[in-house]
């Protein structure tokens, strides 16, 4: 109820102080520990955020313990049916589902700003032709605030919009640019006449020369994956961007950083790391093997798409991935050996003890390799398509709380636990 509160004694100095709880619209209420320092003096300390709240936002909502994830409202597994990514992005932003009209200029606006200036071309020949995409796509990204810089007033909401379309518009044309920089093939200009997955499948794809048939199988799975990539709450670089947006900084810049935290392999490159780890087991006579090193306190091997920070149950977007393998490979009649070793060490590992009691379960991470991999995305690719999708997400919380008149720069504080004051001591005499 509104007004209601946690009582915290001080056992020290008896003293007590009232912290507001505050009900969301679902979830855990939440105690606002702001007024304990005011209150007791104390600051209050949380490493990883494991408890602890960041913000308020109204964008994605998420049960761990009942595997619900909900975008606006809508379950993930409706919008994986029924929406298409740029419909997604829309929602995130806005906050509801476009009409027909809205969504038609939504898709036009996106279209108008797909191409890059021609001048940040060159800089992709900067880099060596095995330059990992991630780091280019950091590069590249970050690089968008030297092009854009003069025409920013993120005072101006209109201003924020735009830059948050350019860049949902630009990250598959640079992202596509990587690859093509990465096989030493020339880059393929967007074109208005494809959607987002179309024209993203064309500029990876496509021979010079050569009629590019885009395949409606490939179309689809790309849709779902960017679908269930695009936002989940405050993951790690979401809240990246969050804290270098509240500094003020240009909104490429805050994008860029967001990228380069989804890039480590605990987050967003672990979708990468998956397909080394299945390719290293080879064999499901292996598995066994490899779930004792996981358990293995000494051995640093994690199971890699395994285990996540809320979901204490099927991650949602794991199931619906797991669904579109099968749909996908029994279509290109592809069948997948790695696909077969996944589906076995799920199994097997969900059988055991050690995963059980810590409720680890495959995330978003587990299966998207092995669409990507029918896709004839390489691996390395992985963790840039996730950050195409995750750009929605990135700028509908960048948007979110620079609409917010109460957000503040975000400053942690620390339990400091160094050396006491002490004076210098001259070189001669250490
Ligand atoms: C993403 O936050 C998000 O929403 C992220 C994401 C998104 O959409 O933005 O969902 C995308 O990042 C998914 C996660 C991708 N990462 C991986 O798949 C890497 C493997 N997973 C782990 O590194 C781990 O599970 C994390 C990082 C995902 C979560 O780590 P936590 O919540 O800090 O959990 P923890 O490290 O404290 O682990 C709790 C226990 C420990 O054992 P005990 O000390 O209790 O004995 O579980 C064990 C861990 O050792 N454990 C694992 C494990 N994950 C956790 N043991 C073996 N293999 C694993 N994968």
């Amino acid at each position: 109820m509104p007004g209601d509160t946690i009582t915290v004694k001080d056992n020290r100095s008896g003293k007590t102080a009232e912290l507001p709880l505050l009900d969301g619209t679902a979830g855990a209420a939440t105690v606002d520990i702001g007024p304990l320092a005011a209150q007791l003096g104390y600051l209050s300390l949380d490493p990883g955020f494991v408890s602890t709240a960041s913000c308020k936002s109204a964008i994605t909502y998420i049960d761990g313990d009942a595997g619900i994830l909900l975008h606006r409202g809508y379950p993930i597994e409706q919008l994986a049916e029924h929406s298409t990514f740029p419909e997604v992005a829309y929602l995130l932003m806005h906050g509801e589902l476009p009409t027909s009209h809205q969504l038609y200029s939504f898709n036009a606006d996106i279209q108008r700003h797909w191409m890059i200036h021609e001048a940040l071309r060159s800089f992709f020949s900067g880099f060596h032709y095995d330059a990992h995409p991630m780091a280019m796509m950091v590069g590249v990204v970050g690089s968008l605030s030297a092009f854009y810089h003069s025409e920013l007033n993120i005072a101006l909401e209109d201003h924020r919009r735009k830059s948050a379309v350019q860049l949902l518009a630009k990250m598959p044309t640079i992202a596509a640019a990587c690859y093509r920089h990465s096989v030493g093939m020339p880059f393929v200009y967007p074109r208005t006449d494809l959607n987002y997955c179309e024209n993203f499948l064309n500029m990876m794809f496509s021979i010079p020369g050569q009629p590019y048939y885009v395949d409606p199988v490939f179309v689809r799975a790309l849709n779902l994956l960017f679908i269930l990539h695009a936002d989940h709450e405050q993951n790690a670089s979401t809240s990246t961007v969050r804290v270098a947006s509240s500094t003020g900084a240009n909104p490429y810049a805050c994008i860029a950083a967001g990228i380069a935290a989804l890039w480590g392999p605990a987050h967003g490159g672990a979708n990468e790391a998956v397909l080394a780890m299945l390719a290293e087991i080879g064999d499901i006579k292996r598995i066994p093997e490899y779930l004792d090193r996981a358990k293995d306190k000494n051995d640093p091997f994690r199971l890699m798409g395994f285990g996540h920070r809320v979901y204490k149950n099927f991650d949602p977007r794991a199931t619906l991935i797991r669904k579109a393998c099968h749909q996908v490979l029994e279509k290109l009649a592809h069948p997948d050996p790695l696909f077969e070793l996944a589906l076995a060490l799920e199994e097997i590992a969900l059988k055991d003890d050690y995963f059980i009691e810590r409720k680890l379960y495959p995330n978003v991470d587990f299966y998207s390799g092995i669409i990507y991999r029918a896709l004839s995305i390489p691996t390395n690719m992985f963790t840039v398509m996730f950050a195409i999708a995750r750009t929605a997400g990135w700028v509908s919380h960048w948007l979110e709380m620079k609409a917010d008149p109460a957000q503040k720069i975000a400053r942690p504080r620390q339990l400091y636990v160094g050396s006491p004051p002490r004076d210098y001591v001259p070189l001669k005499q250490r």
